[in-house]
């Protein structure tokens, strides 16, 4: 990195620590949900009208001083060419408004929704709530979104260019609508895979959020697999991954890794947010005054990031590293995401984490891979994957 980028970085540093840093130092500050309403409205604009040119002089400085790309980050996973192994978790681009720029910020990938066939408001308000202390957040959002036809109709406004010749792999994460019982869950799944396929590098099935009443039964084993079969008969379905909760016991970890590789799946996405308080049962949310065993929601960030740890070694061993797994929960430094790679993850994604220490995270994160592989003398990402190499402070000089 040359001088004049590496002043460019600091100063967008200090740009979101200056706008951002103050309102994320505690839980009172302004309510998570329109300040991250207000930031992803402003993406949409910038996806939509990328072409203007405030706008994408604006995106090219943002390009230059967040993506770091090097060909020891490249890999082909499930049929897709991944730039580098840092994506953007589902939940914060939900409708999809920004998925012409997720490449400016860095990521390799970015996975848009959760999305569901019909168009839902979610849970009443407050729903999502910032545990700062924790570096944490608590969300009971219920799917609120668009729906599956909106999210085509925004998808095609931003004129993407075809799957496997954009940027960054773009996933669609999918739900299913909380009208539809749940022995009607496979064909509703099916209904947004059927309009969205054109666009997905690859789909995920979300049977994990806890924000749905009776969603995470569909982990069970005979119901995964009646689901996975309905949407993998369906002439146009992309690579199918499925995201999994961090609550699930060990046993069921094994069971699910084995019927995801009968299956046929291209990944598993480990791990959603928690029902477990990890610890924090007795934190009290200064909005409501009752504390966190009390409260609805799934747990996300730091606190979580044990247990995912956990998930991914469990599920790469069970899976006799054949299946490609996405690690993700409590992401938020380059050792966070060195260890998840090295207990057995292909690809990690970032989302509470990326919101507390800001967009710089994903360059931080790409040059400390680049100096833990030099480190260990492993040529590129992959032999990183599983093998369990410690994070190492040494610099490659050093030897
Ligand atoms: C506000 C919020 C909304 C989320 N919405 C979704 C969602 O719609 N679909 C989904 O699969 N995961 C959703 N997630 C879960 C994240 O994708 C991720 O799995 C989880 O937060 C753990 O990662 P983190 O600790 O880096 O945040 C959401 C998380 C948050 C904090």
């Amino acid at each position: 990195m040359n001088q004049s980028s590496r002043n460019k970085r600091i100063s967008t540093e200090s740009f979101y620590k200056n706008l951002f840093g103050p309102l994320l130092q505690n839980d009172e500050g302004i309510d998570p949900e329109l300040l991250t309403q207000a930031a992803i409205n402003a993406l949409g604009h910038a996806s939509k009208h990328r072409n203007w040119p405030g706008i994408s002089t604006l995106l090219a400085t943002v390009n230059q001083d967040l993506n770091r790309s090097d060909k020891r980050l490249e890999q082909k996973i499930f049929g897709c060419d991944f730039k580098n192994p840092v994506g953007l978790a589902a939940g914060f681009d939900k409708n999809g408004v920004a998925a012409g720029i997720w490449d400016h910020f860095g990521f390799g990938f970015a996975e848009i929704g959760t999305v569901t066939w019909h168009a839902q408001p979610g849970n009443p308000r407050p729903r999502l709530f910032r545990l700062a202390a924790e570096k944490a957040a608590l969300n009971r959002m219920g799917f609120n979104n668009n729906g599956a036809v909106v999210m085509r109709k925004t998808l095609k406004q931003q004129k993407l260019l075809q799957p496997g010749q954009r940027p960054v792999v773009l996933g669609i994460n999918l739900g299913k609508s909380k009208i539809t019982p749940i022995e009607q869950a496979p064909d509703d799944y099916a209904s947004s895979i059927e309009i969205l396929a054109p666009f997905a590098d690859y789909a995920v099935i979300n049977v994990s959020s806890p924000n749905t009443p009776g969603l995470r039964d569909l982990q069970s084993s005979k119901q995964l697999r009646r689901l996975i079969q309905r949407l993998r008969r369906l002439p146009s379905c992309p690579p199918l991954l499925v995201k999994i909760a961090p609550d699930l016991e060990n046993i069921e970890l094994d069971k699910l890794a084995k019927v995801a590789y009968e299956e046929g799946l291209a990944g598993l996405i480990a791990v959603n947010t928690s029902i477990n308080r990890l610890g924090l049962e007795q934190r009290i949310l200064s909005s409501s005054g009752l504390n966190l065993s009390e409260e609805a929601g799934g747990l996300s960030g730091a606190p979580l990031r044990p247990r995912a740890v956990e998930v991914i070694r469990r599920l790469h061993q069970a899976t006799g590293s054949k299946l490609p797994i996405i690690g993700v929960g409590g992401i938020d430094s380059p050792e966070a995401a060195w260890e998840r790679i090295t207990a057995g993850a292909s690809l990690i994604q970032v989302y509470t984490g990326w919101i507390f220490e800001g967009p710089m995270l994903v360059p931080r994160i790409l040059e400390a891979l680049l100096t833990q592989l030099e480190n260990h003398g492993f040529s590129d990402i992959s032999e990183a994957i599983g093998s369990e190499a410690p994070w190492t402070t040494i610099h490659s000089s050093d030897h």
